[in-house]
């Protein structure tokens, strides 16, 4: 049933009260918090409220069991399907009702009704336990924005599989290293891909990383570009829909899985080298997420919601799959790129869709302010109501644009603050409820608890910048399988908790600033992770890559941001001075593209006689980010080598 929908508030008439959310049913014009809401007292009982939200079929027995802290875990003795919640529970109401709707690059369409769903996403299941697949292993999908793509992750989850999405943006490299950490036992992928007028050969990019890893894993591999190209089918590969007609019909009834049961692995940046395993367990993930779907986007049946992440990251995981199918939405899905055809495209697919939630990040908004307001204002965006924004800072100026060129002063924006390890978003305004503030993120939810702290974890008053930390666990938190907890405790929990005293506070690696309102404002990443299109990625990482050219003794790499776009800017330090630069320069850009994909590929290579470091050897990102953006320079005491960033002051206006 699809519920008549007040307008949102505008900005200037913000106290309006908007319907709320169901999973909070409150009186619409009580400004007191919901049932369902945290506060103090009630933790951690406040998260049955949400846990409500999904369809258990066994009921848990404790809502979080601390014994292992900093490991926690989520409604113990519980029992679930990430699949049934996310579609049979819908079938009865809805099984008509359209769930997808695709539009590849050829303006090719597809729509699937849930009922289509689950018919499609039985025979995959049907098929991958044909080819091996079993309860608690890994299937790696590496695919680009295809039906596909959703419809094997369910797939996986319908057997009790976990999923390990690889961006289909990697190179063979990022790939293998990203299926050997997790021991992935399948690869699902295509022959390839459209890029504007060319095409990419996704398969022979697989292809070259199952051969690194040495083995002929079971491959599945979706017919994308139809009879322009040749499959080349290897031993133990199969294609998509051969198997799907082969198992049309079949009946895999959802796998019960422990609330604690691991749903996911999925791969993001940290201080570390490696790309790092993060995994998200069964039933903590979805409460956070179903209810983060409702009060954060208020997504309920029927409800169309684009989100123009890629699956291969968290935020296409919870907002493109896993929210909107649990509550019953409708999802856009668009292959491609926002300006092919044609810079229209993006309004476009609002407009042909009924889009009433879109969702996407700074970079892309400040991609459309370049593109000029002709192009929105171009098209009927009137089914909108919701505007959503994550991944970076997004400043005044491009707020107020998304607001008033794409939201039309009648949609709120919801700035929404989350990580990969929180599963779901933690900070941002809930829509018709909390006033909007351009450039903060706004409070934590209900039942999130911040402090900023300083250097030594003392909390910091309003207005004063620090570390953002969080104090209490909350259900979608990533669970670490075990071997993963050693660096886990390290990079997350040490720096603020006093694990003696059985006090645990997390550490986000962002620095951030509250105002009296105790609204958040993110100020930027603390540690040496860069975010560049709203991909993190692990300086270390890069650099690992960048040194495989010869003759680089160091490299560092630095997100440089513009008004419209932010780039990868990287220093290097020659052996020798005299080297041919140009030839290395490309070299470097190069390992970069085959060793972490095309998509980090720098805008700028910059050779200086040496990095800025500290007396310990650490570089300083931070100052050399300050360089680049050509901002003042703060704390510049510790460095070691203080005279080297006039230098590279020089060498930038030389270029
Ligand atoms: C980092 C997490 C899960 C969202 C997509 C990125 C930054 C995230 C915001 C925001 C300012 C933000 C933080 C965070 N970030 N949202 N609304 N305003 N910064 O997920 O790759 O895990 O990156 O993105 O620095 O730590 P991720």
């Amino acid at each position: 049933m699809i519920e008549e929908r007040p307008a949102y508030p505008s900005l200037e008439n913000r106290t309006v009260r908007h319907r709320t959310p169901q999973a909070f049913s409150r009186d619409e014009t009580s400004t007191e918090p919901a049932d369902g809401d945290c506060s103090d007292h009630e933790w951690p009982a406040c998260w049955d409220a949400a846990a409500s939200l999904l369809e258990w079929s066994e009921p848990y027995e404790r809502i979080v069991d601390e014994e292992n802290a900093p490991f926690y875990r989520w409604f113990v003795g519980g029992h679930l399907n990430a699949a049934e919640n996310c579609i049979d529970r819908h079938l009865e109401e809805r099984k008509n009702q359209v769930a997808l709707r695709w539009e590849g690059k050829r303006g090719e369409r597809r729509t699937y009704t849930y009922y289509d769903l689950y018919r499609e996403v039985s025979a995959v299941a049907a098929a991958l336990r044909e080819i091996g697949v079993e309860e608690d292993d890994v299937v790696t999908i590496y695919l680009p924005k295809l039906p596909e793509l959703p419809i094997t992750m369910l797939a996986c989850a319908r057997i009790g599989a976990l999923h390990n999405v690889v961006f289909a943006g990697f190179a063979p490299t990022a790939l293998a290293e990203r299926m050997q950490r997790v021991d992935s036992r399948a690869l699902v992928t295509c022959d390839g891909s459209f890029r504007e007028e060319t095409v990419i050969n996704q398969k022979r990019k697989a292809d070259t990383a199952l051969a690194s890893i040495g083995e002929s894993l079971p491959t599945i591999v979706v017919d994308r570009l139809g009879s322009s190209h040749d499959m080349h089918l290897g031993r133990n590969q199969y294609d998509y829909d051969d198997l799907v007609e082969a198992f049309a019909g079949a009946n895999v009834p959802p796998v019960p899985r422990e609330a604690t049961d691991p749903l996911f692995h999925i791969h993001t940046s940290g201080t570390t080298g490696e790309p790092q395993r993060m995994t998200h367990a069964t039933g903590g993930y979805l409460t956070g997420v179903a209810w983060t779907a409702q009060t954060v986007f208020d997504l309920t049946p029927g409800t169309t919601i684009w989100c123009t992440a890629d699956a291969g990251w968290i935020t296409g995981h919870s907002y493109v799959v896993y929210g909107p199918l649990l509550s019953g939405a409708t999802v856009v899905l668009a292959e491609g790129s926002l300006r092919y055809p044609d810079r229209h495209r993006p309004w476009e697919v609002i407009e042909r869709n009924g889009v009433e939630v879109f969702y996407t990040t700074p970079g892309v908004i400040r991609t459309f302010m370049k593109w000029g307001e002709s192009f929105p204002s171009s098209h009927d965006l009137s089914s909108l109501r919701l505007l959503g924004t994550v991944g970076e800072p997004i400043g005044p100026d491009t707020w107020e644009w998304y607001y008033t060129h794409v939201g039309e002063g009648r949609c709120p924006i919801v700035n929404t603050w989350w990580q990969t390890e929180t599963g779901c978003v933690l900070i941002s305004v809930r829509p018709g409820i909390d006033e909007l503030k351009p450039g903060s993120v706004g409070p934590p939810l209900p039942g999130i608890e911040i402090q900023i702290v300083d250097e030594d974890g003392r909390e910091l008053p309003p207005g004063e910048p620090g570390y953002l930390t969080i104090e209490r666990p909350w259900p979608s938190m990533f669970a670490p399988l075990e071997s993963d907890q050693y660096w886990v405790l390290a990079e997350y929990w040490q720096a603020f908790s006093d694990p003696r005293a059985d006090s645990w506070r997390y550490f986000t690696g962002d620095r951030a600033v509250v105002d009296d309102d105790g609204y958040v404002t993110i100020i930027g990443r603390d540690d040496d992770v860069i975010t560049i299109g709203n991909r993190r990625l692990g300086t270390a990482e890069l650099e690992a890559a960048i040194t495989t050219v010869d003759g680089i003794t160091e490299a560092a790499a630095v997100a440089e941001s513009t008004a419209s776009e932010t780039t990868l800017c990287v220093f290097a330090t020659l052996e020798q001075e005299q080297r041919d630069r140009d030839a290395v320069r490309d070299a470097i850009a190069d390992a970069i593209a085959e060793n972490v994909g095309e998509f980090a590929r720098p805008a700028s290579v910059v050779f200086t006689p040496e990095l800025p470091e500290t007396y310990a050897g650490k570089t300083m990102y931070r100052l050399l980010e300050g360089v680049v953006n050509e901002q003042p320079l703060t704390d510049s005491d510790t460095l070691r080598n203080p005279e080297i960033l006039g230098e590279i002051a020089t060498i930038l206006n030389q270029k």
